[in-house]
């Protein structure tokens, strides 16, 4: 049996992407698919998680999968077993995708190298990619615009932490393949991509970025992926740049706030703007579950 993986957003096919935002769509409608009544998945996360993982295991039980998640820092890797090790072991009592968060980009692009028999969801690996975010990002944007030629036309900014932002890499490529034409990075010189990214603005200027914004994507300062030798002047940092009432006056008078979560409220983002009318990030968190049955139920579908 060979089943589906997602690994990143630049190798998902078009097709595949809109068949997974139309699926997303019957779910948050309460059309579930057939069941996959004897398929299992299992949940690895060796990083920490709240919303990714619980939406995991969520959307498996609503499916009907038989689901388990293991907090990978009790797991047999502290006893010296290497990652495929695990896969395999745990493959053994009949699993049939893993659900994987890591913070080493290539481990779960080898293990769906090597090992075919499984499907393998990345639910974050490093500073890579972050599909099953980006997927229910886009998802909340088309609730919000539902006239699809209309996406071409969205002006998008991502304000924040984009070096250190797997999310930001991967909502990058999931707007390309929805059409918009207009995305922005706003940061400043210490927070903008590691690497050159094509069709993307980028502006240090955040009143410039912000005008007549559809959508302003925040993202949290991540502190944890620093280098010994970054450091950062917060109080600078919430002056320049975190979103207020005040810095978000001439976005367009429809737009939406979002944000993957975790919020750090005060730092990026005030409570005001957070907990306001325009912010979608609780819809976010809802669209998850939805976004994450889409996928299972694709991942789990055999080719024919
Ligand atoms: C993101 C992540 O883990 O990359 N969170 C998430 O999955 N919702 C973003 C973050 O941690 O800031």
């Amino acid at each position: 049996m060979t089943y589906n993986s997602l690994i990143d957003i630049k190798n998902l096919s078009e097709d595949n992407f809109f068949r997974l935002l139309e699926c997303a769509d019957k779910m948050s409608k309460g059309l579930l698919p057939v069941k996959h009544h004897s398929k299992t998945v299992a949940n690895l996360f060796y990083e920490n998680s709240t919303r990714t993982l619980v939406s995991f295991e969520l959307a498996a039980k609503r499916l009907g999968l038989c689901c388990t998640s293991l907090a990978m820092n009790n797991s047999s890797e502290a006893k010296g077993e290497v990652f495929l090790d695990t896969i395999q072991t745990l493959g053994a009592m009949s699993i049939d995708a893993f659900v994987i968060r890591h913070r080493q980009e290539n481990l779960i692009i080898e293990a769906e190298k090597a090992l075919p028999q499984y499907g393998f969801i990345n639910a974050g690996n490093g500073m890579h990619a972050h599909p099953s975010q980006a997927l229910l990002d886009i998802f909340t944007i088309t609730q919000h615009v539902a006239d699809y030629p209309k996406y071409h036309n969205l002006k998008i900014v991502i304000v924040g932490d984009v070096k250190h932002s797997r999310v930001a890499n991967s909502f990058i490529e999931a707007l390309k393949k929805l059409g918009v034409m207009d995305i922005r990075i706003c940061a400043p010189s210490y927070f903008q991509p590691r690497e050159k990214l094509e069709g993307v603005a980028i502006d240090i200027s955040l009143a410039r970025a912000l005008e007549d914004a559809d959508i302003v994507y925040n993202l949290r300062v991540q502190k944890e992926r620093f280098d010994s030798n970054e450091q950062l002047d917060f109080d600078d940092y919430i002056d320049q740049y975190q979103l207020s009432n005040e810095k978000l006056q001439n976005i367009h008078p429809k737009a939406i706030i979002m944000h993957p979560g975790p919020i750090n409220r005060g730092i990026e983002i005030t409570s005001e703007v957070a907990d306001g009318p325009r912010s979608k990030i609780l819809k976010q968190v809802e669209n998850g579950v939805y976004m994450r049955m889409a996928i299972l139920d694709w991942v789990l579908t055999p080719y024919t």
